[in-house]
C-alpha cells in the first residue's frame, strides 16, 4: 500500500520546479462523489486505507502541512505522518495552523502531543490584532509558537505574507490539507504549484461543503488507490 504511494508520488516530486521566493505549496483534500468535502462543523472522512496511505506519504515529504482553525477545532488533527515505516518517522512536517482570532482549544491534540513530547511545537500564524491577547500568552504557555501578520482586506490572512513567513522560518515546502475555506481561498490565490484530490465513491448530499475555482488544470495524472480515485495536477498560472 505504501510502496504504491511512493511510486505514485516520486515522479511528481522529481520534476517540479520548486519557487525560488516562497515554499512550493501543495494543495490536498479529498471529495466525495457529490464533490462535497466537509459537513458544516462535523468532522467527515472520506478516504478509505489506501489513499490516507497516499496521504500520510505526502505529509512526509514536505516541511510543513498547514490547516486552517476550523479544522483544528472540529477534527482536532494531529498534523503528523503515522501510516508510515519506522525509519520513516523522525521525519515529521511542522504542523502549521492559520487562526486568524486565535481559536484554537489550549486542550487540542497538537498542544498534548508537543507537551509529551510525543509531536512538534505547532505553530500558529495569526493577524496582529490577536497578538496581545491573554489567548495569546495561554497558548504560548501551552507551548504553541505565534507568529503574527496584518489582517488582509478581507479579515483573513493572506496566502502571501503566510508564505514570507514559512520561507523566513526555512519551510520549503508545505503542504495545506483544509478545511473547506482555507482549500477555497488557497485555491483562489494562484500560489498552488500541485494539487492532490483524493475522490472517494461515496454521496454526501445536501448538507455537504463544495469548493470551486475556474483554474485549468495541466499534466493531470489519476491512479486508484483501494475505491478511491487519486488526480494529481498542476494549475496552469495565469
Ligand atoms: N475533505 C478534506 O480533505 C478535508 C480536510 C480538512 C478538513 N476538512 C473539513 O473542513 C471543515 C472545516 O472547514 P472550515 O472552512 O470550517 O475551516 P478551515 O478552512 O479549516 O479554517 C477556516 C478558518 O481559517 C482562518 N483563516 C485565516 N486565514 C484564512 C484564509 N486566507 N482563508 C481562509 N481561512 C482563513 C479563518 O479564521 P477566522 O474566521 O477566525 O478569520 C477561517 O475561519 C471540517 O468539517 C473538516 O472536517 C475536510
Amino acid at each position: 500500500m505504501y510502496e504504491q504511494a511512493k511510486n505514485f508520488l516520486l515522479p511528481l516530486y522529481q520534476n517540479i520546479t520548486f519557487p525560488s521566493n516562497r515554499p512550493l505549496l501543495t494543495l490536498t483534500y479529498a471529495q466525495s462523489i457529490d464533490c462535497k468535502i466537509a459537513l458544516k462543523g462535523k468532522p467527515l472522512l472520506l478516504s478509505g486505507k489506501e489513499s490516507m496511505a497516499m496521504t500520510h506519504r505526502l505529509r512526509i515529504i514536505h516541511d510543513a502541512i498547514l490547516v486552517g482553525s476550523g479544522t483544528a477545532c472540529i477534527d482536532d488533527p494531529q498534523l503528523n505522518a503515522r501510516h508510515i515505516p519506522l525509519e520513516e518517522m523522525n521525519n515529521q512536517p511542522q504542523p502549521v495552523i492559520l487562526d486568524t482570532h486565535l481559536n484554537l482549544p489550549l486542550s487540542c491534540r497538537l498542544l498534548k502531543n508537543y507537551a509529551t513530547g510525543q509531536g512538534k511545537q505547532p505553530w500558529i500564524i495569526t493577524s496582529s490584532s490577536s497578538s496581545s491577547t491573554d489567548k495569546k500568552m495561554a497558548l504560548e504557555k501551552a507551548g504553541a509558537k505565534i507568529f503574527t501578520i496584518q489582517e488582509s482586506a478581507t479579515g483573513r490572512l493572506a496566502w502571501k505574507d503566510v508564505l514570507g513567513i514559512l520561507s523566513k522560518e526555512g519551510i520549503q515546502s508545505v503542504m495545506v490539507e483544509g478545511g473547506s475555506s482555507i482549500i477555497q481561498s488557497c485555491l483562489l490565490s494562484g500560489f498552488v504549484d500541485q494539487l492532490i484530490v483524493t475522490i472517494a465513491p461515496v454521496y454526501v448530499g445536501d448538507q455537504g461543503i463544495t469548493v470551486s475555482a475556474t483554474t485549468n488544470l495541466e499534466n493531470v495524472q489519476y491512479q486508484t488507490f483501494g475505491r478511491d480515485i487519486v488526480m494529481a495536477a498542476h494549475p496552469v498560472k495565469s
